[in-house]
């Protein structure tokens, strides 16, 4: 099979790392790429987002596979445009991909469903957001942007005070993350965070594997959010039948919601729980893989990747193709110093990544640029390891942290101490 994957972090480098590994890949592509795709495969330089340029091409190159990655190409119809075209696609179309880009239809989907979320008022306008504040029941309030705001569209308010300051800014200095009007205002859930992912083939949803991941700058989880400066695998702390229950409370309500909504939904559906005392709650969904997740999934995954993903948007899942090892999987975010105040790009780095067996470092936005490597700035690489458990592999992964920090070629990278230390 020849297979494009859509996207330039590395999410993508490690999706590209284990599809060009499976015994189905022959040719692997990717769109832009990064420094890593570069090494393993063929970049092209056409954005992830322009669904015209990648089907031309894709064409061309007579692709097999197209693998979404992000949800900006999901949300740009990147996915409808490849399928018109005749083109197998491992990711949904842009009505699917709605769970993600848009807070308030995901939710109302979710009511409609019976699949457990906190419960939550939309609001269009600051009188509206001030009269539901009035009326609130409970301690905090989670207020989230409707639409894609790359990560930065929600803030946990502790209080009903707080809340209003943060409407009040948005609304009065037309600040909305994202540019929509609509907000959502959420009962705050207590418990603990997990990413489930599920793998979807149109007309079933099966667990694939689930992580952590940290989202705070700092040790201790602290300081500002990021995109994720880490994450592990599998969870710890969870019940022994977590997916049981997964797929029972939150899959088997959103499968025969989207069958009855006449939603082919194909690809991943990432499940941001909230495990609390009742169990399972949805925080969020995501219709691709996670970022850090998948760098700490795809070292676990054995078998024919790619013929499983193929599987799925061939619409005939077979599981039996690709297995999740029992090994525990650590990954640390190596970020500029600057990270997230501002995203300093650094030039002239060691593009050669080579570790012990069982470990792997995944470049983020990044080029080769005459041999070595210009990253985009922020999130520079995500280094992971395995182990037999999880102390093996947080072991493993920080001592191929050090031995990477000091040939990189540069001073100007930091990284959480505390990934996976419990
Ligand atoms: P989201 O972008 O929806 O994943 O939200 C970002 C983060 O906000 C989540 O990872 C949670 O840590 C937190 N969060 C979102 N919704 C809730 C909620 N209802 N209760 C508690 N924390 C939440
Ligand atoms: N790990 C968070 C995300 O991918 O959205």
């Amino acid at each position: 099979m020849r297979i494009l994957v859509v996207g330039n972090g590395a999410r993508e480098d490690a999706l590209s790392w284990r599809l060009a590994q499976s015994a189905s890949c022959d040719a692997l592509f990717a769109t832009p790429g990064n420094a890593g795709t570069a090494l393993r495969g063929t970049n092209w330089d056409i954005p992830a987002t322009d669904g015209k340029r990648i089907v031309e091409r894709a064409l061309e190159e007579k692709i097999d596979l197209v693998v979404l990655g992000p949800e900006v190409a999901i949300a740009a119809s990147v996915g409808d445009r490849l399928r018109d075209a005749g083109i197998a696609v491992f990711g949904p179309n842009r009505s699917g991909g709605r769970l993600e880009s848009s807070k308030v239809f995901s939710k109302r989907f979710m009511e409609r469903h019976g699949v457990p979320t906190a419960k939550a008022a939309v609001v269009h306008s600051l009188a509206t957001a001030m009269k539901a504040l009035d009326e609130w029941r409970g301690g905090g309030v989670v207020v989230k942007a409707d639409g894609l705001a790359a990560g930065k569209g929600v803030v946990v308010c502790k209080s009903v005070d707080e809340a209003r300051g943060v409407l009040t800014e948005w609304y009065s200095g037309n600040k909305i993350p994202g540019g929509g009007a609509d907000v959502l205002l959420e009962e705050m859930l207590v418990g603990r965070e997990v990413s489930v992912f599920a793998l979807a083939d149109g007309r079933a949803m099966v667990p694939m594997a689930a992580a952590c991941d940290y989202k705070r700058a700092g040790d201790g989880d602290t300081g500002p959010n990021t995109g994720g400066m880490g994450s592990y695998s599998p969870p710890q702390g969870f019940p022994a039948d977590m997916y049981d229950q997964v797929r029972e409370r939150i899959l088997a309500p959103v499968l025969r919601g989207l069958l009855a909504e006449a939603e082919a939904y194909i690809g991943v559906l990432y499940c941001g729980l909230m495990w609390t005392e009742n169990g399972p709650y949805v925080i969020e969904f995501n219709v691709r893989f996670g970022d850090p997740e998948t760098q700490v999934l795809m070292p676990r995954i054995n078998g024919d990747f790619a013929g499983l993903l193929k599987s799925c948007a061939d619409g005939a899942m077979d599981l039996s193709l690709a297995t999740t090892s029992a090994q525990a999987c650590v990954g640390v975010v190596l970020a500029t110093s600057a990270y997230p105040r501002s995203s300093t790009p650094l030039s002239g780095l060691n593009p050669d990544l080579s570790l012990p067996p069982g470990a792997q470092a995944f470049w983020g936005g990044s080029s080769l640029v005459d041999g070595t490597v210009k990253s985009g700035g922020g999130r520079v690489l995500t280094v992971t390891a395995l182990g037999d458990d999880l102390a093996n592999a947080r072991a493993n992964a920080y001592d191929a942290v050090k031995t990477l920090a000091g040939r990189i070629g540069t001073n100007d990278l930091t990284y959480r101490t505390d990934i996976a230390k419990f």
